[in-house]
């Protein structure tokens, strides 16, 4: 009898138990907060379909978007959050940046989540080791954009009887072209980081892959007030008379419109732009067409998005954050995130059927440049120095674009002083 009271009991207290963890929801649900800047029509799509990934695990989504293309506002929003010390679970950081805050010690290892999910089989080596701090992964990838990309829309081009152009000459000749038949030849927002990623595109048309590496990677005071980076500035100087003058404050996606609707012929900007050309419902190869930026087929630029973990004391806020992480280099998430985000997946061996031909180049191209010498770091999206220098050299190459006064030779003065911290 007594056994048989206590076996009830026991029972009873078990349902108890368990209807208590009913109610507060599956035992591992977390609040996940993310700080990111995917605001456009484009990278909106992209950042739900983590959203509403993690909310099918149980987790709660703490939106934290910072709008600002690039990155800049965030950086700044994320810095003052951490140093009150309010950070969020996650945090888009990439490139040098990484190591950066993981010596403020203030990132979480992720080495467990990584370790079942097998990162280092799944992710390029070169890639890997940019997301470990001293051997350990303190953040996870998403994907690999392509910066060095030229969008056109070929109705304008019909229009002007240009061709799309695959060399600086051309360039001017279709960008000519355009102007003449009324269609705003660039379409180009005016913003530090857009100048830069216009301004990496031409130095690695004009100098080449190893001129950009020695240039804009080391940083060789030769190279950076050199013949070739006269010609760079030159080239730079040129495409701004073809952009209209509105372009000043002019945020990305804004001018990617342009080329949507065909007011610009023409834009140079990452394949996030490819993903504001699809949620407008447009089709590569026919209502848009991509291709390298003149002179760089045979290089790749790359910008590769991550996120990094702040270090949490809440153990279900803990849990949320490896799921984030584990949800991230998961093959079902890499395929519908890419396909909104316009890159491609970071993660080895997927299958890439349902991509668009733009993106099944630029997967050809990375692993072609990779195997060779073209495959360098963009500069403008923080995946080459250090992030105060970025800063300094995009503020050179941006008040040279914005003030015809500054001429080549000042201009290249500064960028040494920049790259010396001066
Ligand atoms: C990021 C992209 C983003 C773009 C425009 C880049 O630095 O890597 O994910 O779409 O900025 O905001």
């Amino acid at each position: 009898m007594t056994t048989n009271r206590q076996a009830h009991l026991t029972a009873l207290a078990s349902a108890a138990l368990a209807c208590a963890a009913l109610a507060a929801g599956p035992a591992r649900a977390g609040e996940v907060e993310v700080l990111h800047w995917w605001t456009s029509g484009g990278e909106a799509k992209a950042a739900a379909e983590l959203k509403g990934t993690m909310q099918k695990m149980g987790h709660t989504w703490k939106d934290f978007a910072v709008a600002g293309g690039g990155g800049d506002s965030a950086m700044t929003v994320l810095k003052s959050r951490v140093v009150s010390g309010n950070a969020p679970a996650a945090a888009q950081i990439k490139g040098p940046s990484i190591q950066e805050w993981a010596r403020e010690g203030v990132l979480a290892n992720m080495d467990a989540t990584a370790k079942t999910e097998k990162w280092d089989e799944l992710l390029p080596k070169a890639i890997a080791d940019g997301l470990k701090y001293k051997g350990h992964y303190v953040a996870a990838p998403v994907n690999v954009h392509r910066v060095n990309w030229l969008w056109a829309n070929p109705e304008a081009f019909k229009k002007a009887g240009a061709k799309v152009p695959t060399t600086w000459d051309e360039f001017f000749t279709a960008a000519e072209a355009l102007k003449k038949a009324g269609v705003i030849p660039v379409a180009h927002g005016g913003q530090n980081w857009q100048d830069f990623t216009t301004f990496e595109s031409v130095a690695l048309g004009v100098g080449g892959t190893d001129f950009y590496r020695k240039a804009l990677v080391q940083l060789d005071t030769g190279e950076l007030k050199g013949a070739t980076m006269q010609k760079v500035l030159e080239t730079f100087r040129k495409v701004k008379s073809y952009t209209d003058k509105n372009s000043p404050g002019r945020d990305w996606n804004l001018a990617t419109a342009m080329v949507i609707k065909g007011e610009a012929g023409m834009q140079l900007m990452g394949d996030w732009a490819k993903g504001e050309f699809v949620a407008a419902g447009k089709v590569p190869g026919k209502d848009f067409v991509c291709v390298a930026a003149p002179g760089t087929a045979k290089a790749f630029t790359y910008n590769i998005d991550s996120f990094a973990l702040f270090q949490l004391k809440d153990a279900a806020k803990q849990k949320a954050q490896q799921d984030l992480a584990a949800t991230l280099m998961s093959p079902s998430f890499q395929e519908v995130f890419n396909l909104n985000k316009g890159s491609i997946p970071v993660r080895l061996g997927m299958k890439l059927d349902k991509f668009d031909d733009c993106a099944k180049t630029s997967a050809a191209d990375f692993v072609a440049t990779a195997k060779g010498n073209g495959l360098v770091p963009s500069i403008a999206h923080g995946m080459a120095v250090p992030s105060s220098v970025e800063g300094a050299i995009k503020d050179v190459v941006s008040q040279y674009w914005n003030d015809d006064k500054v001429t080549v030779a000042q201009a290249m003065d500064r960028l040494v002083g920049a790259a010396k911290g001066k």
